[in-house]
């Protein structure tokens, strides 16, 4: 059964008319992103900065509306349902943030912080409210008086626990979490990662992981997917992915990840791409990887290749493969 089932999803964002063209432009943030997430499993998706993961965790929880497309959790279709109608499926679809600071109130008490998700929901009130309050804090590795303190008394990995507090305080059956290591030191970023899984665990929980390289997601994933330019490129299981690259551009993040043992090293080509990421306001026609593709002909600028299997459960989007 699957958790999150995501079709044809787009999400542009209106960008101000220049003055004189007139002409309304659009960010394509997400340009038409197909996947699904089974219950209990970790999906990975990563890419560069700005190829549009956090919009597409955002458009999931229904942070923002999609511009078309269709999100599906748990067999219902939540696309279109109004606030009121979403409110049930708020409680079980939460987010762990990407900047643990900005995303906690400086105003609020963590107890406040925490308190405010389950009162949203109306799920404890009283002395059940503070216990669950408190019983939350203290699974996610924080004490009871961290409660009457505010965020920014707290370092980066504490924040993000009370994050991730306020996420599993009204206990979700999915979670995305949005690079939630990326601001921490290495030696926090496993304490975290272990916290995670170990949830995931006891509560079954389903995970959209958001990361910017592969190295991070290849440990905790179950599925990985390669997004570029507001488009998934490539999925497959975790370890097919890692051992038999497919496409161009999963292959260039690959080859930056260095490889402890030193024969492999020898073996592996470390590709580097060329040119910048082009603008998602004006995306080039044909294959959107083709300004920096080191394979790419003539034929690659005709259309933007669609995800197709090309191994068991292996999707790529590249009309050589
Ligand atoms: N609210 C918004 N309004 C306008 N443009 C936006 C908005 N949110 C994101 N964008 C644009 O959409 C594109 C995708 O952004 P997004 O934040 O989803 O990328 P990302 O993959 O999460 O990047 P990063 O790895 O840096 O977090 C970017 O070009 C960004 O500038
Ligand atoms: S379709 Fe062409 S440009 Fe696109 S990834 Fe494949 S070879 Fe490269
Ligand atoms: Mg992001």
């Amino acid at each position: 059964m699957h958790s999150i089932e995501v079709s044809g999803l787009k999400k542009y964002f209106p960008v101000r008319k220049r003055l004189f063209s007139g002409k309304a432009q659009h960010v394509k943030a997400v340009d038409g992103v197909d996947f699904a997430v089974e219950r209990g499993e970790t999906f990975g998706l990563v890419g560069e900065s700005g190829c549009g993961k956090t919009t597409v965790g955002r458009v999931i929880v229904r942070l923002y509306n999609p511009t078309e497309g269709r999100v599906s959790f748990e067999g219902t279709d939540i696309s279109s349902l109004t606030q009121r109608e979403l409110l049930p499926y708020r409680k079980r679809m939460q987010m762990i943030f990407q900047d643990p600071f900005s995303s906690l109130d400086s105003r609020m008490t963590v107890g406040d912080i925490v308190g405010e998700a389950i009162d949203i929901h109306g799920l404890a009130s009283g002395r059940e409210r503070t216990d669950r309050i408190l019983a939350i804090l203290d699974r996610v590795g924080l004490s009871k008086w961290h409660a009457s303190r505010y965020p920014h008394e707290f370092s980066g990995g504490q924040r993000q626990r009370i994050g991730i507090a306020r996420a599993l305080v009204v206990e979700p059956s999915f979670i995305v979490c949005d690079e939630p290591i990326s601001a921490l030191d290495v030696s926090i970023q496993a304490q975290i990662i272990n916290m995670l899984e170990e949830f995931q665990e006891n509560m079954g929980l389903t995970y959209l992981f958001i990361a910017h390289d592969l190295s991070m997601v290849k440990h905790i994933s179950t599925r990985i997917g390669v997004m570029y330019l507001g488009g998934l490129v490539e999925t497959a299981g975790s370890d097919e992915l890692y051992k038999n690259p497919l496409h161009p551009y999963t292959q260039s993040l690959l080859s930056a990840i260095p490889i402890p043992d030193p024969d492999e090293a020898v073996r592996s080509r470390r590709i580097i791409l060329e040119g910048e990421i082009p603008s998602p306001i004006d995306t080039p026609p044909g294959c959107k990887f083709r300004t920096r593709c080191p394979m790419a002909g003539s034929e690659c600028g005709d259309e933007n290749p669609a995800l197709r299997e090309a191994a068991p459960g292996h999707y790529v989007a590249c009309r050589l493969i």
